[in-house]
């Protein structure tokens, strides 16, 4: 069941009481192909999903805000001048935006709000980017006059992961979340911040999500470990080339990184493998969506998921088996989607074979892991917006 305005606005004012306030909306993403490639200053392929995150909001005129988390039932009020803020993840996301909202000059004051979300919780699927881009929304358009631009908003929800959340993130679910449009695909240069809208519209397949409901869970995870590995490779390639303009892996060359083979551990070398190779299939995808070749789309998604799994290592026995169904199943592509340790497969899947992957998943999945895999049928739909 979608969630609507009403179950947060009910919920609002059993906690909160008084006035109704403003009521805000922000999604969760899917991801086509270029996954770990947005902080290696590469190319990213989202879209914004329908589930998201709502919430109500009405300023109260104090520095304190009082939350109300409608999914956990729990409640906190802090300071917007303590300087340490929230401990619980779900508040932290909300202090964390508006303390980031603050140093870019908005003049951020205290505000009541509930919030809730039906985008699953690691799942991969950017619940957290959902309810940051939420609240940089709405603290714009309540006090900022809505002067900060949209890409600067993503920015405010990547930078609070980075500074509170402790993950250190690239911009891809914070820009899909905030710039999202219903029924296109977004391709956007993570290096020079340019982008472009891609209508989604495969005709004779769906887009499917498996949820392997192991959670993943990126705050002291290896993630930021992927990324000081790419990080060391760049390294390295600075200072065999001093004269070469390197920021990231991105202006990297399957030469280069032979030639600093032995500079750095086999396992930063296995990682970039992959960085470099994402990049080379992102842009195999765009030509093959252009021509409307979907087999080689799919063929690109399982070489990510080999990818994924075996050079950038951050699959597990469950995603590794669902993407073996998929393609037992005749799956015309299939993926470990996000940033891994958990959450969901993407699968390109030819309409004539949906019924019977779904059903031959789901019976398999439980078979071998005693629980059943959750399905959910991907539609693209828009980005942060004010709903009431
Ligand atoms: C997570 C991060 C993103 C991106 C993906 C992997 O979702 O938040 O910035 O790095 O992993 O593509």
């Amino acid at each position: 069941m979608r969630l609507t305005i009403d179950d947060v606005r009910q919920r609002f004012l059993k906690h909160l009481g008084g006035e109704p306030g403003s009521v805000y909306a922000s999604p969760g993403r899917i991801n086509l192909i270029g996954e770990h490639t947005d902080y290696n200053g590469g190319f990213v392929f989202p879209g914004a999903v329908e589930q998201g995150m709502i919430a109500e909001i009405r300023p109260n005129g104090t520095r304190t805000i009082k939350a109300y988390s409608i999914d956990l039932k729990d409640y906190a009020e802090f300071s917007l001048d303590d300087p340490a803020g929230p401990k619980a993840s779900h508040f932290r996301y909300i202090y964390g935006v508006a303390k980031e909202m603050e140093k870019l000059g908005v003049p951020v004051k205290g505000f009541d709000t509930a919030f809730a979300g039906d985008v699953p919780l690691g799942a991969g699927m950017s619940s957290s980017a959902a309810l940051e881009s939420c609240f940089a929304f709405a603290i714009n358009d309540l006090f900022g006059g809505n002067k900060i631009g949209k890409m600067d908003l993503a920015k405010v929800g990547q930078s609070t992961e980075h500074n509170y959340i402790g993950v250190n993130c690239g911009i891809m679910d914070q820009f899909a979340s905030v710039f999202g449009k219903k029924g296109s695909l977004m391709r956007l240069d993570c290096r020079s911040g340019e982008f472009e809208y891609f209508p989604w519209n495969p005709k004779g397949y769906k887009l499917v999500l498996v949820n392997s409901c192991c959670k993943h869970e990126l705050a002291g995870s290896p993630y930021n470990d992927r990324r000081n590995s790419c990080e060391n490779v760049v390294k390295a390639i600075k200072a065999k080339h001093p004269e070469k303009q390197i920021e990231t892996l991105r202006e990297a060359t399957w030469d280069e990184l032979k030639e600093v083979a032995g500079d750095v551990p086999a396992e930063d070398i296995k990682r970039a493998t992959f960085v470099l190779g994402e990049k080379d299939r992102v842009l195999a995808v765009c030509d093959a969506l252009e021509k409307g070749d979907y087999e080689t789309v799919g063929q690109k998604m399982y070489e990510t998921h080999y990818g994924l799994s075996k050079e950038y290592e951050v699959s597990c026995e469950e995603l590794d088996y669902l993407n073996d169904i998929a393609k037992e199943c005749s799956v015309t592509g299939s993926r470990i989607m996000g940033g891994g340790f958990g959450g969901c497969t993407i699968n390109l899947v030819a309409d004539e074979l949906y019924d019977n992957f779904v059903k031959t998943v789901t019976a398999k999945y439980k078979e071998k892991f005693g629980k059943e895999p959750i399905i959910i049928d991907v539609v693209i739909g828009d980005g942060s917006r004010k709903l009431a």
